[in-house]
This record gives C-alpha cells, structure tokens and sequence, in this order.
C-alpha cells in the first residue's frame, strides 16, 4: 500500500513536472541564471564566421564566438541551412553552462529558396488565403533549413512610392494592410509553434517606419495621433490580435523619440494595453544608431534608453551585452527589467519546442525534400499569377493568340533570371527565376526573337549587395531592337527596376522608367504601335506616357521564382488577371505623398470642374488624381454593376447593415473581379477620410452570368480613433460606395443613432 503511494506521487510529480506550464518553466530557468547569462539571452548576433568551419581565431569574430560559448547569445540571424545552424546551436547547447538553445532570425520577406512575389505584388492579389499559404510555404521552406524565427511580416502602411521598402509591405490601406498582416501571421505561425514546420513571425517596423519624410529610408517620422492611431497602428493591433509572437522597433524617430527607445509605443501600447506577451527585438543596430539621431550621448544611455523603451533583444548593436550591467549597478535600470525581457524570450524560445529539441529544425532529409518542392514552385506559381495587374487592354491586344504570330520580345528584364526574384531574397540562388523569355517559350505555336534593347549589368556578387545596372550610358543595342520590332506583327516589351533598385535603403527621387529604357519604347513605338508593356518594378512607377500610347500594359512586379511562367500564362489568357493595386500610381513625383484615403479639406475643389479660382487645394500643373488609383485592375473580361441598395436607411449601434448590388459578366470569358465596398463618414469629431475601404470579395463568374452579393456593416467597421483618443463609432450619416475600385462614385447613405 505504502509503495503504491509513493508510485502514485511520484508519478504525480513527474506529470506535473511536464505539465509545468511555460510560465513556470521560464521562471525556473530564470531563477537559475546568472545577470550576464541574462543579458546574453538579450544579445543578438549576426552570422559571423563560417561556422561550420575552424573556430575564429582573434578579432572580433573571436570574441563573439566566445561569447556564444559562454551563453552569452540569445539568438542569431542570418545563419541558414541544417549544417550551419546544428554548428551553432551545438555550441550554444553544449558548451555554456545552462544549455539554452539559440533562437535563429532571418528575413523570409517572400520566400526563402522559392521565391514568393515581392509582398507588395501578393497584395495586389487581394486573396488572403493564397497570401497565407505563401508565409506557411516560406516557413515550412526556411525551417527545414534551421530557422525558427523571420524578421516578417513587414506591416508598414506606406503613401510615398519613393521609398524603396514599399516593395516589402502591403501598400497604403490600413484595412487590406491589416487583413494581410494577420494572414501572414497564420502562415508563418500556423495553429502550433512547437511543430517543426512553423516558425515564429514579427511584426515590423514598430512604428511609422512607412512615412519616412519625402520617401528617404531610415528619414524622420513626424505624425499626429490621428494618422498613427488610424493609419498606422491598425495592422499592427491585427497581429498581436492574430498571435504573433515578436515585433521590431523601427529606426525611424517619430516625433522627436526614435521607436527604439519610445516608452509610448512599446510599453504603453505594446506590453500594456495590447497585452503583448511576446518579444520586442531592435532594428539591426538601431540601439546604438540612437547616438546618431542626438538622442543618446553614448553607448551607456542607448542601452539604457532601449531597455527602458521596451526593447528586449539588441540586434547587432553589442550594447546590451556590454552595458547592461554596468547601469544596473548605476541604478539606472533594475533587475526587474532584466527579467522581464529575458523571460519573454525565453517563453517564445519554449512555444517554438527548443528546449525539448534545440535541433527540432535541424533535420537534413526534411531539408532536402522540401527545399525547392513541387509544392512550393506549384504554390509560387499560383499566388505569382494572382498578383499581376492588368492596367490597360485597349483593343483587346491582349490575351496573344498562341498560334503563327511573330512576336519581338524587346528589354533588359525579358531575359532576365535575377531580377524578377526582387530584392530580399537572400535565401535565394541567383538567377533562379524563370524569365519571361523562359515563360514565352513553353508556348511553342509563335515565333519568338529577343533583343535586350537597352543592357542590363548584372554583376551582383550574392544575393543582397547590389551591382545591378539599368544602363545610362550605353545604346548600341537600341538598332537590333528596332529591327526586331519593326519585322514582328506584336511587340512585347519588358521594362521597369532591376531587381536591386527597390528595397531597404533604395529610395528614388524619381519613379520613371530608370535608364535608356523610356527612351527605347517611344523608339521601339515608334516602329511597331502594337506594343504590350509588361512592367517589373517594386514600387508604382510613373507611367503617363505609356498609359497614352501603349495598347496593353502588364503590371508584373516582381513575381519571384516562377515569374516567366505567370506572366506567359496572363499574356496568353491561360490565366484572366484579378490582381487590383494596393497602391495609388502617381502622374508625377510631384503629388507625393499620394493615397485614396486622404482627408477632404477646406477646398476640396472637383477635378476637371472649373472652380473659378485658384485657391482651392490643387496643383497648377498636375492633377490631383493618381494616373492609376488604389484598388484599380482590369480584366479580360468585363464586369457590370447594378441595383446598388442598402436594405435600410438608419441603424442602431447593435444592429447591422446590408449593402448589396448585382454583378454580371459582359465579357466573353469567365473571369474574377475583386468587389470593394467603401464607406465615408463626412462628418465627425476628427476629420475622416473621404473614403475608406471596408470590405471587399472575389466573384469569379462565367460569361453572360450574374450573381447577388451582399457585405454587412456592423458597428464595429465604423468605429476610429476619435477626438475623444478612443476607438468608437459616432452617430450621424454614412457614405457607402461599392464598385471595381477606390474611384466608385455612386453613393448610398444611412444614418448611425
Ligand atoms: C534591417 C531591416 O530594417 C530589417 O527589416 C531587417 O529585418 C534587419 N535589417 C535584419 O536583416
């Protein structure tokens, strides 16, 4: 009986001892650790020798490597690949005195070896299911191959199309940007951390990195809480709502406190009223960066402004590490601190299953299966499609016929295989995209020539440093081009960025056709009219001439691994395009910032309508309307609204409200249209957008058929930041607006009691 008893408590203790929950065993841990071991779980440092090679002997590397050996790194980034993580983490694991795993970082923008659209371009797809299974492939891809952690989704809403890392977000709606965000989320987190094929996802730049003053990276941020609260903040509210489990601070400073070290941001809103339990990591030396803004007078007070801020691991800066404990001794910090930060990295460390298994994602044979697979090229493929914009089909140019036409494909980008990948793809080979020429080819009934035209210089030594030339000097392929255009019956020209001139510290001061390549199409148009522009780019570019005089423009951004393929199969209408703009496109540089949602103003004034004045808010020599609109995409075929009705005209905080229309297909293929339903409020506490998107769905519909489709209003999808400084809806009327873009004009109405 008595050994009974003893069996039974023992075998108590032990199911309690698994059933501890997270919680506790970060605080066992916790209390078993050292204040530098700590601060060590606080460092972050980049891949810094060929670890799987000999130990670095002196310098830097050095010392670094020691420190990983003493436990005195938390986590690395930018080490990828079963063998080079397993050598880390070895060393991490076995040789510091309590053994805690590494947490492994690296930026899975779109894709790690597969290569995903550009996320901008995915966001023109509007389908957030194709958008998630995009991350859940790219974790899936990346864990293989050691990762756990990726510096993803990047959230930034985004006006000003100079700014080179608008190719990284999802454009300039707070409500598709939040949508997106949240679906990302689900893709790289999935419904359980701990399986070996999701890994841990953050939320970036915290915050306001996207209104970088004039579109310069890395510029000063200066907003008020109106546009913060209800521009910026939405998506990210939309994913600590959908779980994710760390963020990073941005290096912009905004208002005056640059994000690192904004007490406002990340302890207020973040840890506080959002009840963040995860993890803030800083921008890659952002800390120390704090010095160079003249907010920091030196290492010391960065570190102790960051912590302080809410920042809980130090990306590459090796302040923590090496000032942590001196100001704790100062008093200028506490333990407290400390261990807060330490335990919210620890807790993710415990989600993702690495103190059971530190080599859960090191698994060679899984790597090599995955990595490249069927699925992956099938789902690139799918979502790259998806994602291309059909901005002008005059004539119907376009879809190609696949028989007996002779086609001249003219470009630096038609044969190309490194651009199309984009920028931030340093998982990726080179050169692995298949090419547009690549893409034409598997349709073998036309006749297909090539001339670059104007030549592209690809000398880019890896897959991050750019030495990628759209050339400005050299023009002697000009007369082959010509040539060629003038003996075919179709032109198909493929300009836009190479693949480096988009993306983190690549902003532009101008957003036309870079290069001789503007100069090459009114040439080449010149010759032969018949022209189809298939455009790559990373960012909306100005397009006024060709929007004049080219017959069939391709927005094709950069659509990664399989883009020749999706491009092939939109231009022969093996595939009718839906994609719709997250981004307004400009006339000129002129109008930036330049976005749908933007506020009425005192003189609003009517484009095209003579006012009979100047002073209203306008330019003298651009229009104030974006050559293409956010939300704006055609298709092959044609889509008719009618019978737009509200099914009342007042509703109360606790009902709902039914917009509904009818849509039929006039064209003469089956073919899918993104429906969006915007609402204004024209007058509130704080001035309102004149429109703002609420809703939208893909009706896919064979010719000459129609369907009913309806969107329901709740309370909920009125409420804003008030002049109160709190989310609510306030009673009085509401504009509806439903049709194919944010342009819509016919307007419904009902009053909110
Ligand atoms: C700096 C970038 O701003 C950030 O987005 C990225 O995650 C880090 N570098 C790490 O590569």
């Amino acid at each position: 009986m008595k050994l009974k008893f003893i069996l039974l408590a023992l075998l108590i203790s032990t199911v309690s001892i698994a059933q501890k929950s997270i919680d506790e065993k970060v605080s066992d841990l916790l209390s078993k650790m050292t204040l530098k071991e700590k601060i060590g779980q606080m460092n972050q440092y980049n891949g810094f020798w060929n670890v799987t090679g000999p130990v670095p002997e002196g310098g830097d590397s050095k010392v670094k490597y020691d420190h990983l050996a003493n436990g005195w790194v938390g986590s690395m980034l930018n080490v990828r690949g079963v063998k080079e993580v397993k050598a880390v983490q070895k060393i991490a694991v076995e040789n510091s005195r309590l053994g805690i795993p590494l947490i492994i970082g690296f930026d899975l923008i779109h894709g790690y070896k597969t290569v995903f659209p550009i996320p901008l371009a995915e966001s023109a797809s509007w389908d957030l299911e194709a958008i998630q299974l995009s991350a859940e492939l790219s974790a899936k891809e990346a864990a293989a191959a050691g990762i756990n952690w990726t510096f993803a989704p990047m959230i930034d809403i985004t006006r000003d199309a100079r700014w080179g890392r608008v190719m990284e977000g999802a454009g300039e709606d707070p409500y598709l940007g939040s949508l997106i965000a949240a679906a990302r989320v689900r893709g790289f987190q999935g419904e359980d951390l701990a399986s070996p094929f999701t890994i841990a996802a953050t939320a970036k730049h915290f915050a306001a990195y996207g209104f970088a003053e004039a579109g310069k990276d890395y510029n000063t941020v200066d907003i008020g809480l109106n546009t913060l609260h209800n521009i910026v903040l939405p998506p990210f509210k939309a994913a600590v709502d959908a779980g994710i489990k760390t963020f990073m601070n941005s290096f912009n400073d905004l208002n005056g406190i640059p994000a690192t070290a904004d007490t406002f941001l990340q302890r207020e809103l973040l840890k506080g009223e959002w009840n963040f339990d995860g993890f803030v990591v800083s921008d890659w030396g952002s800390i120390r960066e704090m010095i160079d803004h003249g907010y920091a007078k030196d290492n010391n007070h960065a570190g102790e402004l960051a912590l302080l801020g809410g920042s809980d691991m130090d990306m590459e800066s090796s302040i923590y590490i090496y000032e942590l404990e001196k100001l704790i001794e100062e008093n200028k910090i506490s333990v407290a601190h400390i261990d807060d930060a330490v335990s919210r990295i620890l807790k993710v460390k415990f989600e993702l299953g690495l103190f059971e298994d530190p080599y859960l994602y090191c698994n060679e044979e899984q790597e090599k299966e995955i990595t490249g697979s069927k699925e992956m090229m099938d789902a690139a493929l799918e979502v790259a499609k998806k994602s291309i914009v059909l901005l002008k089909n005059e004539n119907e140019i376009l879809p190609l016929k696949k028989n007996g036409v002779k086609i001249g494909l003219i470009g630096p980008l038609a044969a190309d295989k490194n651009s199309p990948l984009g920028n931030w793809r340093i998982g990726a080979d080179n050169n692995t995209a298949i090419s547009v020429l690549e893409g034409l080819k598997n349709y073998k009934g036309n006749d297909i020539s090539h001339a670059q035209g104007v030549k592209l210089i690809n000398k880019t030594p890896d897959g991050f440093h750019e030495e990628v030339q759209i050339n400005t000097t050299d023009k002697t392929g000009f007369d082959e081009a010509i040539a060629l255009a003038k003996k075919v019956e179709v032109v198909i020209m493929v300009l836009g960025e190479h693949g480096f001139q988009s993306g983190e510290g690549r902003s532009r001061s101008k957003l036309d056709l870079p290069g001789f390549q503007q100069e090459l199409l009114e040439e080449v148009a010149a010759v032969n009219p018949n022209i189809v522009l298939v455009l790559m780019n990373g960012r909306p570019l100005i397009l006024n001439w060709a929007a004049e005089n080219i017959p069939a423009i391709v927005e094709a951004w950069q659509l990664g691994t399989q883009s020749g393929n999706a491009i092939a199969q939109v231009l022969y209408g093996d595939y009718n395009p839906s994609g719709k703009l997250p981004m307004s496109f400009p006339r000129s540089v002129g109008q930036l910032p330049l976005y749908y949602n933007h506020k009425s103003t005192g003189r609003p004034g009517t484009e095209g309508v003579d006012p009979g004045s100047v002073f209203w808010s306008h330019y003298g020599d651009e229009k104030n309307s974006p050559l293409y609109p956010f939300g704006y995409g055609l298709s092959y075929s044609k889509f008719e609204y009618s019978k737009l009705q509200l099914n009342k005209t007042e509703m109360t905080k606790n009902s709902s409200i039914k917009a509904s229309f009818t849509i039929k297909n006039t064209g003469k293929v089956k073919g899918k249209e993104i429906v969006q339903l915007y609402i204004q409020d024209p007058f509130a506490s704080a001035t309102r957008p004149v429109k703002e998107l609420k809703g939208f769905k893909a009706i896919e519909l064979e010719p000459g058929a129609t369907q009913e489709v309806s969107f329901t209003l709740t309370e909920s999808d009125l409420k804003f930041y008030s002049a109160n400084q709190k989310w609510e809806a306030e009673p009085g009327t509401y504009h509806v607006f439903i049709g194919t873009d944010s342009t819509s004009k016919e307007k419904m109405t009902f009053e909110l009691n």
